[in-house]
């Protein structure tokens, strides 16, 4: 089990959605407003987890959202705030979301990244996730460019 001393990993992520929203608005080219987080988090199947410290005052060090689909489960999401960034919480949230989707009954867990995202690319490697296909041209930039959706996977042990 992961744990980083002063900060702690809670799943009612229902509670964060200003937060989640805030986080993803500042990271993404195409934020994703509470409303979408919500509309998304009533899905069937889909469950969340952000990390928080322990102290006073706001700290809300980032957060995962993963859906859990028959036999797979699928991450939709996963974004840590730039000053929390390399102290372990990408793997700790991408762990909760392994293992939960494992303890649920899915077989494996997938997600899709953008070429060139060194960070997330090499996150998932360290977690044994593998590149398995490649979508050409799928993500389009604010300044037009086109970069390609690598598609990874991690076959659950079962
Ligand atoms: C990708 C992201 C979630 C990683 O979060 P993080 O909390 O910094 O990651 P961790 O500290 O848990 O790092 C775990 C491992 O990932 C890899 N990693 C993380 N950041 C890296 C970087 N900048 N360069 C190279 N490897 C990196 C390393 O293997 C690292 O292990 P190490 O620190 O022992 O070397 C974070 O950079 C982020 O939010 N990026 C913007 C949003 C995004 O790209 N989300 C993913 C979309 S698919």
């Amino acid at each position: 089990m992961i744990e980083v001393a002063g900060y702690r990993l809670v799943r009612d992520i229902e509670t964060y959605l200003d937060d989640a929203s805030g986080l993803h608005g500042a990271i993404f080219d195409r934020p994703w407003s509470r409303d979408d987080l919500q509309d998304l988090l009533v899905m069937p199947g889909t469950s969340g987890a952000a990390i928080l410290s322990e102290g006073k005052g706001p700290a809300f060090a980032g957060f995962v959202l993963y859906q859990c689909v028959g036999d797979f489960a699928e991450i939709l999401t996963l974004a840590v705030a730039p000053d929390h960034r390399r102290r372990g919480f990408g793997r700790w949230l991408m762990r909760e979301a392994a293992e939960h989707a494992a303890a649920a009954g899915a077989e494996k867990l997938l997600l899709e990244v953008q070429d060139g995202n060194r960070s997330a690319i090499e996150l998932y490697e360290s977690l044994g996730m593998t590149t398995f296909d490649r979508r050409r041209n799928y993500y389009k930039s604010a300044d037009g460019s086109h970069a390609d959706a690598i598609l990874m996977q991690l076959i659950f042990d079962i």
